[in-house]
């Protein structure tokens, strides 16, 4: 790592190093986009992060230091569409919110992973899964760029607010790519650029740091997920956050072993299997289809 990334990797732990820290003693934590010392109105930055942009129905059925900690920029749970047994891995999950949401969805036969690099945020994200009474969730230390957990063991990623901040994007989505099963699905927020915004104007509407200079473009992104391997790329955007910055929900699919699907695994992200337990072989020798929308 180069002494640039290395620096800018420890002003992102920093920065949110001491948010979750505020979040332990009691003070709201500053959120993504929103320096401590006001830089969002400064630069334009026009709000939408947080844990407004989750359902009341979300929002009640978590503990109040879980929303508290909320520094995302979109729910990444509005379009992921988690089943019953599935092992989801939260990239920079901060506080937890997503994972425990998360937690929920996939019952207690699922597992939700969340990496972070942060110390204080891996303690507040334990503490407030303890809170919440959640047993199938893990909280790991480490780096979005090389996740500690095997090949293939995931069915979906999620993510929110977390890659722009990344120092190397392609190892990211490549990461994500190794860790998906086949047929696993991608599904994050994030903050995205208009394609014509070059890095210094990206730069000028908002920090590193505030998840705002580090965005990829809309085409980068996708050009990122398919030189990933990545397919049923979509990136819809939510809402305005700076002129020409947007947030935005990403969506795509690490293609499949074969065409079945009569397994979840198997279907588009707007689809569920009929029955999740058919096997991919029982599936063929019904002859193929199982999934509904
Ligand atoms: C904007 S906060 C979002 C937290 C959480 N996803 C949420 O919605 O509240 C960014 C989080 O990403 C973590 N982070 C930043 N860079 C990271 C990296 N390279 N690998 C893993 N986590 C990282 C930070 O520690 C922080 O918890």
């Amino acid at each position: 790592m180069s002494p640039r990334t290395d620096d800018l990797r420890n002003r992102v732990r920093d920065r949110y190093a001491a948010a979750a820290t505020a979040a332990i003693n009691g003070t709201s934590a500053t959120c993504c986009g929103v320096s401590a010392d006001g830089e969002a109105q400064e630069m334009g930055i026009s709000g939408g992060f947080g844990a407004e942009l989750y359902t009341g129905e979300d929002r009640d059925s978590l503990p109040a230091d879980a929303l508290a900690a909320s520094l995302g920029c979109g729910n990444p749970l509005a379009v992921a569409e988690l089943n019953d047994g599935e092992t989801v891995l939260d990239l920079g999950s901060g506080g937890g919110i997503d994972v425990l949401l998360s937690a929920r969805r996939v019952g207690p036969t699922g597992t939700v992973y969340g990496v972070d690099i942060t110390d204080e945020m891996l303690t507040l994200a334990r503490a407030n899964a303890v809170k919440a009474g959640a047993s199938n969730v893990e909280f790991i230390k480490g780096t979005m760029e090389a996740v500690p957990l095997a090949d293939e063991s995931i069915d979906v990623v999620i993510s929110n607010c977390v890659i722009n901040l990344s120092t190397d994007k392609a190892a990211v989505l490549a990461e994500a790519h190794r860790l998906l099963r086949p047929g696993g699905r991608f599904g994050v927020s994030d903050v995205v650029a208009d394609d014509h915004l070059d890095a210094a104007q990206r730069a000028e509407r908002g920090s590193y740091v505030g998840c705002v200079a580090g965005a990829l473009s809309i085409g980068e992104y996708r050009d990122g997920l398919t030189a990933a391997g990545f397919t049923d790329i979509s990136i819809t955007l939510t809402h305005h956050v700076a002129d020409g910055m947007h947030s935005a929900i990403v969506r795509a699919r690490k293609p499949g072993s074969d065409a079945c699907c009569g397994v979840t695994a198997c279907c588009t992200p707007t689809e569920q299997a009929v029955d999740r337990t058919t096997t991919i072989g029982a599936s063929e020798i019904a002859g193929g289809c199982g999934c509904v929308s």
